[in-house]
């Protein structure tokens, strides 16, 4: 059974609220997270209260909030970064506009007390700062327990009343003692007991599948993704494979051998629909023209499959592998800005939502604890430990152009007319893409900001003819060019997974790009990101040894020119280029 919850974490709108969560659990306690605004009378059973960092000031009008009783409730509150700010603008401090932001590591001295939040933990320390505004008087009651050299109220107190903020965020790695602050505060200060423990966690999952499909079966959509295949693994082995009925669809869009690794999960049947997704794609160029389609013909099949099979009857309930975070999102209580775009829903799945007949068992976990469980069954770490990978496939990493065009040779690099999706602000953009001449990260950040007009910079790893021979031709979505993508990312992963490279990097996506010569008319572009959740993403660059070895495979592969690196994060970048 799932307790009930001993921290809840109040999401500010910052993307590290599930972060926080995710390591209160990892100390073995229970937590969740809900809506800042949440009313104080829903929290009064928690032992302890974080309120998340976020992206606002806490004078801007629309700047999330939390309800003030909460400081009445006589349980110990913990403020991190933007709550830390909110803390002292409800409790009668003063929060100012820093002078300059501080972002990345910096040096607190924390000062020495009896304090239970402080225990071991005295004297100078690495912690991981992003922020702009600055508490510049502390509440009554309150006193400053920590600074770093920009920051004077790095950390502050009311022991007596047991509340607590800090403007680092303790929850990241950066922030090097940020655990043992963190396991202070749940056990020391608001004296949790250990209540989750993820080792042994899969006999009650599976006993709450079987108690919520009572006598009815299991269908599901599975896509080879770590959830949807985690969800149907604990509900085979909870209700046995003659209940549980696995689809997989092969849209063509796939990466090689994804069919076959697939089907190696047991219990599925594999849908052939790459005919009808090539058909419906072709000629199309423009990014969210594709994604739409892909989205509309996922639901023909899904709906086919619907039908053909009689799933609608009442014997079937619908299997899905959501889990928590997705359940924060879809809730509509996330503030953290969305940046999937989600499939559209079938009628017949969104009516078997809405009258309850769906299962599913990883709902309340985050993605590490879901390897876990998996593990726990005993599934493959090859299944378990994959990257994440979208689902529109490889369609939205194979790029395309309306005409053919020339680049334009400037002193920073090459423009070339290639268009990729972007983020800045809250806002996608659409635009051109820089070649510079070195895989330099401090320039390609440089450039970016000073050049208006191009959202990403790429470097060259290995090209078959001068920048200045090449150029950008029309293309589309062809059976050969999905092929030539489907190779070059084959033969990256082998590679990756050869060398260990791919335990190094959260993502890995091979991109081609109609930029070439006559006779080879498309280029790879390797973009290797490391990120927490997808959100935000570092570019980073691996050893030359490496990129040698991939570079000098992937010019094997027919109708390959060149071979570039993204050197972009995101933002400015998305992590796909779509
Ligand atoms: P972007 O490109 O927005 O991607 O920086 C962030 C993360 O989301 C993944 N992604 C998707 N996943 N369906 C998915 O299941 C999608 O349509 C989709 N688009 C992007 C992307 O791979 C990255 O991990």
């Amino acid at each position: 059974m799932i307790p009930t919850a001993q921290i809840i974490v109040l999401d500010a709108g910052g993307q590290y609220c599930h972060l926080i969560a995710r390591k209160v659990r990892d100390l073995g306690v229970y937590a969740e997270v809900r809506p800042s605004e949440a009313p104080a009378s829903e929290l009064s059973h928690a032992r302890g209260i974080i309120i998340s960092g976020g992206p606002s000031s806490v004078y801007d009008p629309a700047s999330p909030t939390v309800d003030p009783a909460i400081f009445a409730l006589g349980i110990p509150v913990l403020g991190i970064c933007y709550g830390q700010q909110l803390m002292a603008h409800l409790l009668g401090g003063e929060v100012r506009k820093g002078v300059k932001g501080e972002y990345g590591l910096a040096t607190l001295e924390l000062e020495q007390t009896a304090d239970p939040v402080f225990a071991g933990l005295g004297g100078p320390q690495q912690v991981w700062m992003s922020h702009r505004d600055v508490v510049g008087r502390v509440p009554e009651g309150f006193h400053v327990t920590g600074r770093t050299s920009t920051c004077a109220v790095a950390a502050m107190a009311a022991p007596e009343r047991r509340f607590y903020a800090v403007q680092f965020h303790l929850e990241v790695v950066h922030t090097t003692r940020g655990n043992q602050y963190l396991s202070n505060y749940v056990f020391g200060v608001c004296g949790c007991e250990k209540d989750w423990d993820l080792t042994h966690r899969a006999p009650s999952v599976e006993q709450e599948i079987r108690d919520c499909v009572g006598a009815r079966s299991v269908f599901f959509f599975v896509s080879g993704g770590v959830d949807s295949s985690v969800a149907f693994a604990l509900c085979t082995q909870a209700l046995g494979a003659d209940r549980v009925r696995g689809v997989y669809v092969d849209t063509g869009l796939m990466r090689e051998g994804e069919t076959e690794f697939v089907q190696r999960i047991g219990n599925l049947t594999v849908e052939h629909a790459e005919e009808q997704f090539l058909t419906a794609l072709a000629g199309v160029t423009e990014p969210e023209k594709k994604r739409h389609i892909i989205g509309e013909e996922f639901v023909r099949v899904q709906e086919r499959i619907i039908e053909s099979r009689r799933l609608m009857d009442e014997n079937w309930i619908l299997g899905q592998g959501t889990i928590y975070p997705d359940t924060i999102e879809s809730g509509g209580t996330a503030k953290a800005a969305l940046i999937k775009t989600h499939h559209n829903r079938v009628a017949g799945i969104q009516r078997l939502i809405e009258t309850g007949r769906i299962v599913e068992p990883l709902k309340s976990f985050y993605k590490d604890e879901v390897r876990m469980l998996g593990r726990e069954i005993g599934l493959s770490s090859e299944l378990l430990d994959r990257h994440p990978f979208p689902g529109p496939g490889l369609a939205i990493r194979c790029l395309c152009a309306a005409e053919d065009e020339p680049l334009t040779l400037t002193a920073e690099g090459a423009i070339v007319p290639v268009h990729s999706v972007g983020v800045q602000g809250d806002s996608r953009t659409y635009a051109p893409v820089l070649a510079i001449d070195a895989l330099d990260h401090a320039r390609a950040t440089e450039l970016i900001n000073s050049i208006s007009g191009v959202n990403r910079v790429i470097g060259p790893v290995a090209l078959t003819a001068p920048m200045a021979q090449m150029k950008v031709r029309a293309c589309t979505l062809t059976a050969d060019r999905l092929e030539r993508l489907r190779r070059a990312d084959a033969i990256v992963r082998r590679l990756s997974h050869e060398t260990g490279y791919d335990h190094e990097v959260w993502q890995f996506p091979v991109i081609l790009i109609p930029l070439g010569t006559a006779t080879a008319p498309d280029s790879v572009v390797l973009r290797p990101v490391d990120s927490v959740d997808g959100m935000t993403a570092q570019s980073v660059l691996m050893s030359e040894e490496l990129r040698t070895r991939i570079a000098e495979e992937l010019l094997q592969v027919e109708g390959v020119a060149g071979v570039f690196y993204d050197l972009t994060h995101k933002p400015p970048g998305t992590i796909e280029w779509e």
